[in-house]
């Protein structure tokens, strides 16, 4: 059942749009409101009054009326849904969301989200095999979306392939998961550290790596995801924040440090930042001038605070599971093994971050997950599906254990 699920429904431009008519008539049989968005050319298919007769709501089209915007703003329309289904998706609107263009009512929604998004794509087959389609679908994909259909068959254009829009009952069936299945960590507290630090030297320079933070995003939104409500702590990156989650911007480790203490009681700490050994000793106030002649300046250094050691020190505020990471370019179980007794952890994830494999920057790792049943060698995959591995695994074991609050 869907009792109390608030779902906006996105109508764009496709003959499929009939469909989301029986839609949002099984959606409320089921126990949930429905709103809905229609684009201007899901309107050539479909009447604002027929949704709104069977939504019991009225229909928002128009991103520049005054009474649209007085009533209910384009935020305030996402922010009041559960789940963002656009049904049905058309090419156009997948490519416009890829784009993050926000040209219309609709596109503005899905760029403002950080709501789950629901696609059902149809269109006709050569525009779902187009490279252009493809391309976009799995942009989103990355991104988060969650993609029911096409499904294979007869076509309104007479052709026959993959296309059709998934039929109601398939549709609500995808919401359902969504919202209320596979969400072992909802009610459970997750803390993630991503990306770089910046040590700063002085206000212009600084003492950095090669970091992305597209490992630790991954699996901060793998976590929310499953449903754990999740605090994403980002050193300096080129991403943007993923939707679903906190994010809390910092540059030093000392202050990733005090973002993470911040966060009060979490259930699991997942620390795959890169965070800096070392800091400046003593930063300048000032840039420090070239002088002619002189010698280099010496650089003094210092320790940086070890975050993942202090989050796995025992104590009532321990999470029940500390996960360290070990970016290693040689012995990487051996340095790993031995990482994961002195700094404390449960587990860790080792993996290989010599530049022949590509794995700083890039798409995919390849990851050995170590914990107290020994070490596990993953294989090759996109740095997203170690993320939703690592989650699955954490959600298992965090199911047998109390909840954060419960241990304050
Ligand atoms: O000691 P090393 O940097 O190799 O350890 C890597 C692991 O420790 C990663 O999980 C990293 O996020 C964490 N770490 C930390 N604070 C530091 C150094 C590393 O949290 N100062």
């Amino acid at each position: 059942m869907l009792n109390g699920k608030r779902i906006l429904l996105i109508v764009a431009g496709g003959i499929a749009a009939f469909k989301s008519l029986e839609l949002i008539r099984r959606l409320r049989e089921r126990g949930a409101s429905v709103r809905c968005v229609l684009t201007a050319s899901g309107a050539r298919f479909v009447t604002p009054l027929s949704l709104q007769a069977l939504s019991e709501d009225r229909v928002y089209s128009d991103m520049f009326s005054l009474t649209d915007e007085s009533e209910m703003g384009h935020i305030q329309l996402s922010r009041d849904a559960d789940l963002l289904v656009v049904a049905p998706a058309t090419a156009n609107i997948l490519a416009r969301m890829a784009a993050g263009l926000a040209d219309d009512l609709a596109a503005t929604v899905l760029l403002a989200t950080d709501k789950p998004v629901l696609a059902a794509p149809a269109m006709n087959v050569r525009m779902w095999t187009h490279a252009a389609t493809v391309a976009n679908v799995e942009t989103l994909k990355k991104r988060g979306v969650t993609f029911i259909g096409p499904n294979d068959g007869a076509m309104a254009c007479n052709e026959h392939g993959p296309g059709r829009m998934s039929e109601p009952e398939e549709i609500v069936a995808a919401i359902e998961a969504m919202l209320t299945q596979n969400r072992p960590l909802a009610g459970k507290r997750a803390l993630v550290t991503a990306g770089p630090t910046r040590e700063a030297i002085d206000p212009v320079r600084y003492i950095s790596n090669h970091s992305s933070g597209k490992q630790g995003q991954a699996i901060a939104s793998a976590l929310a995801r499953l449903g754990a409500d999740v605090t994403l702590v980002s050193g300096p990156v080129a991403l943007a924040d993923p939707p679903g989650l906190r994010v809390v911007h910092v540059e030093s480790a000392d202050q990733m440090l005090a973002a993470c203490l911040a966060a009060g009681a979490v259930d699991v700490a997942v620390c795959a930042a890169a965070v800096a050994d070392w800091k400046s000793g003593r930063p300048a106030a000032a840039k420090i001038k070239k002088k002619q002649g002189a010698a280099p300046p010496a650089l003094e250094l210092a320790p940086n605070p070890d975050i993942l050691a202090t989050l796995s020190k025992p104590g009532a505020k321990r999470p029940a599971l500390v996960v360290g990471f070990a970016a290693e370019t040689e012995n990487l179980v051996a340095n790993a093994l031995d990482k994961r007794k002195r700094k404390g952890c449960d587990w860790i994830v080792a993996n290989d971050v010599s530049p022949a494999t590509g794995t700083f920057g890039g798409e995919r790792n390849t990851v050995h997950l170590i914990s107290d049943k020994g070490v596990e060698d993953w294989p090759t995959m996109p740095k997203e599906e170690v993320a939703v591995r690592l989650a699955e695994r954490i959600a298992g074991h965090l199911g047998r254990t109390r909840p954060a609050a419960a241990a304050e």
